[in-house]
């Protein structure tokens, strides 16, 4: 992704969205990879202007360069498809040791992926992927807690 950051904004989004052919203000169900792609380059338009999740996200184009990645998981999780083999867990709670994880990050967190799943989507798979979502933050807020890599 070559796009400089500061030029990444809703309206870039929708144009890319419209040059691929989706209809961005029709909300429908997630269908296929390339859905999750276009909903996890809006979720992290949104988070990387986050200040309360700055400190997590500091090197803002190395996340637009794990897009891919991040697309891969959630097809993982939503169709059990794609290539992802990869230890999220692990990830976190690497990062969880620069940067200590506390419930408020979490629940920003949420409060930005079902925000960007509403605002483009709708159905039982946007279902899904919420209630995925939710119950994954849920485990990885818990085994944060319990290694104390993340301090009361
Ligand atoms: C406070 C909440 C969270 C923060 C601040 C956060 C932050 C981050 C950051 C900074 C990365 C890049 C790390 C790296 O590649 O070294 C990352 C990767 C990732 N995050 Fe999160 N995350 C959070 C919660 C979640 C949740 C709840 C999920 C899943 C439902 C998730 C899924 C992922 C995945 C799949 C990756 C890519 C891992 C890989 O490279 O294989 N994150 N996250």
């Amino acid at each position: 992704m070559t796009q400089p950051t500061e030029n990444i904004t809703p309206d870039w989004l929708r144009e890319l969205n419209e040059r691929v052919g989706l209809k961005t203000t029709e909300k429908r169900d997630i269908e296929n990879s390339r859905d999750l792609r276009f909903l996890v380059e809006a979720f992290y338009l949104e988070v990387l202007k986050d200040e309360l999740l700055a400190p997590f996200f500091f090197n803002k184009l190395y996340i637009f360069q794990r897009l891919p990645i991040l697309t891969a998981y959630w097809e993982k999780m939503l169709w059990g498809t794609g290539w992802y083999r990869r230890n999220p867990m692990q990830i976190h709670l690497e990062l969880g040791r620069q940067v200590p994880f506390k419930p408020a990050h979490f629940e920003r967190w949420l409060e930005h992926f079902n925000g960007a799943v509403d605002a483009y989507f709708v159905g039982e798979q946007a279902d899904k992927i919420k209630f995925a979502a939710d119950r994954v933050a849920g485990n990885m807020q818990a085994r944060m807690c319990e290694l104390s890599v993340m301090p009361d």
